[in-house]
């Protein structure tokens, strides 16, 4: 079973995630069946309306459980508002000054919620991906990951609503480096749309998409998700 994240970013208001909730959720109990798992990540404050057929995803958490830490959100509130699922470490997150150790503590503090992290990595355009990517995986993942509570999803910076997508065959290389040190599911992501994710979702080494503008479009996500079928 693949698993298909949106990703709003800062994204949507409330009659936009009214409106997306009642299609999205039509959409899913019309279909026979599904072969992917569907993980939709708004802005917190649209949490409460986003109840459905799908799991729930949040855009990050903080490192601690509460406190005096005005404007942050816990891993454990997070959890008490529905969702399952926790994106961290994103390369929007990490260039406003996000660190490989706080994303680990930050994953280690989500695990202990009961929430499963979806842990970004990714070069930038003119970097080593090797070399960055794997030095971000092993500093960014703690030491309680397992298969069940951690996924990777793998988006090169160039790639993140740029319009340029990495070709299959460099998915599927890097997915296959990747796979070689760290056992976990791995999405990819980085200007997915209806009309690669077909492609991109059967390439091997690809447990499923990370879907940021394109899953602003519930009709376009919906043909995304109607590509995990095909
Ligand atoms: P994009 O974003 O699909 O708009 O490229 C992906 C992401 O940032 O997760």
């Amino acid at each position: 079973m693949s698993i298909i994240v949106a990703n709003w970013k800062m994204n949507g208001e409330h009659e936009f995630a009214r409106s997306y909730n009642v299609a999205l959720k039509e959409f899913i109990s019309s279909q026979a069946t599904l072969a992917a798992e569907i993980v939709i990540c708004p802005p917190a404050p649209l949490l409460y309306l986003m109840k459905g057929n799908y799991k729930l995803g949040a855009q990050n958490c903080h490192s601690k459980n509460s406190g005096a830490f005005t404007g942050e959100i816990s891993a454990p509130i997070l959890k008490d508002a529905g969702c399952e699922y926790v994106i961290l470490g994103h390369s929007e997150r990490r260039e406003m000054g996000e660190r490989c150790p706080s994303v680990s503590d930050k994953a280690a503090t989500a695990n202990a919620a009961g929430l499963k992290t979806i842990i970004c990595v990714g070069e930038k355009d003119g970097e080593d991906f090797l070399d960055v990517v794997l030095a971000q995986l092993k500093n960014s993942i703690p030491s309680c990951a397992t298969e069940q509570n951690t996924i990777i999803a793998y988006e090169p910076v160039w790639a993140i609503g740029t319009g340029r997508t990495a070709t299959v065959k460099e998915i599927e290389a890097h997915h296959a480096e990747i796979k070689k040190k760290f056992n976990f599911k791995l999405l990819y992501g980085g200007s997915v749309k209806a009309a690669n994710a077909k492609e991109i979702l059967k390439t091997p080494y690809v447990d499923g998409l990370l879907i940021g503008g394109a899953s602003l479009d519930v009709d376009e996500f919906k043909n995304i998700i109607l590509s995990s079928n095909e």
